[in-house]
């Protein structure tokens, strides 16, 4: 560690993550404390310019405990989750060393040497759009970072899951999938890529934020209900995701985007009929978010295929996929006209608060 005299020292790293959208969704967990999943699921990464968090993690010899802001607001690190990210990337610290700086830390060091964390998110958070995914992504990448852990993106995924499910699917770009996993220590439990970023690049993605509020029932709280009274959850889990798995592997390695349109709106509409399948029943979605709905149906069906694919995570926000660029433009003139705005850009389209 380094001596009395340079006591002062600060060691900092920031990182920024993308949020992601599932496409086949994850909802319900078989360990609540190590977040292992009941499904499989699938996600696209948005791209880190548009909806993202950044993330700063220091260390000093001065810090007395570990502090987060989120959003400029001081919140609690007690909850298990925090706790376990933070134990899991300390117990894989390496070494560090900057003579030049004389700053040396061991790697038993990095147990008593206190953090603070400074994150943001540049879209509404607890509301739909997975702040808890490109939170936990970033907050772990960062960290692992700062400790020199030497581990591979799937084992750090594994320890972002334990932040927030949905989380290890934000550690890579393109078309994710989270593997369920078999071991009861969740080793097996991480994501991988299945796609990059550049595989299938004419889909456009435009996400519709119809509530910037803060929702009423956490994704966290919601699936625990779903899955203590949902006999639809059961259903879906046992029979119908693992089928939807496949065929959307193979739509996405084909870029058949009637098939992946298909499966996208059917597993949101059925994700949000095990909502209200739940007792007592959870809406995430509003009359907007149906409206949205009904009109993207609309449209396909005039068109006669594809032309759009809509999801709803647990909130009332859309996020559209249009088939390419050309259908997007046609796409945020329609909602522009449909749904006049406050103001609008390309990928983050504000629908205005209902
Ligand atoms: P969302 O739909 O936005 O993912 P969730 O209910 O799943 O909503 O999760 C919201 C919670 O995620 C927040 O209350 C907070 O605890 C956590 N979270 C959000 N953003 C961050 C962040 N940048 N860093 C760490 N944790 C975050
Ligand atoms: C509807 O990952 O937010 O967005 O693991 O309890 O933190 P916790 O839940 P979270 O759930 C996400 C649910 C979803 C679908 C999905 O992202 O797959
Ligand atoms: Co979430």
């Amino acid at each position: 560690m380094a001596d009395e005299e340079s006591k002062d020292w600060i060691l900092m790293v920031t990182a920024k993550s993308p949020t992601n959208i599932a496409v086949i969704k994850y909802w319900g967990k078989r360990d609540e404390s190590l977040i292992l999943p009941i499904n499989d699921s699938i996600s696209v990464t948005l791209d880190p310019d548009h909806l993202c968090t950044t993330t700063t993690v220091a260390v000093s010899p001065s810090f007395r405990s570990d502090r987060m802001w989120l959003n400029g607001k001081e919140i609690s690190l007690a909850g298990g989750r925090y706790q376990n990210c933070l134990r899991e990337i300390r117990s894989r610290a390496s070494c560090f060393e900057d003579e030049k700086k004389g700053i040396s830390i061991r790697k038993e060091d990095w147990e008593n040497l206190h953090l603070h964390i400074a994150s943001y998110n540049n879209f509404p958070t607890a509301a739909g759009l997975a702040s808890s995914a490109a939170g936990f992504a970033c907050l772990v990448f960062a960290l692992g970072n700062l400790m020199c852990v030497k581990e591979d993106l799937g084992a750090i995924s594994a320890i972002a899951r334990q932040g927030s499910g949905s989380a290890c699917r934000s550690l890579y770009g393109g078309f994710v999938k989270w593997n369920t996993g078999y071991d009861v220590s969740g080793r097996d439990s991480i994501a991988m890529q299945l796609a990059s970023e550049s595989h299938w690049d004419d889909l456009v993605i435009i996400i519709a934020v119809v509530s910037s509020r803060q929702k009423e029932t956490s994704s966290t709280a919601g699936m625990r209900e779903s899955v203590e009274t949902s006999t639809l959850l059961q259903y879906r889990f046992k029979e119908v995701v693992p089928k939807r798995i496949l065929q959307m592997e193979e739509a996405i390695r084909n870029k058949d985007f009637t098939t992946f349109a298909r499966l996208t709106c059917a597993d949101s509409n059925q994700f949000h009929a095990v909502c209200l399948d739940t007792c007592p029943p959870i809406f995430y979605m509003n009359d907007t978010s149906h409206r949205i709905i009904n009109y993207m149906e609309k449209w396909n069906q005039l068109e006669g295929t594809p032309q759009v694919a809509y999801t709803f995570d647990a909130g009332p926000n859309a996020v559209l996929i249009a088939r390419n660029r050309k259908t997007a433009e046609a796409l945020l003139q329609r909602l522009l006209f449909y749904f006049p705005p406050p103001g609008a850009e390309l990928t983050s389209y504000v629908l205005g608060d209902v």
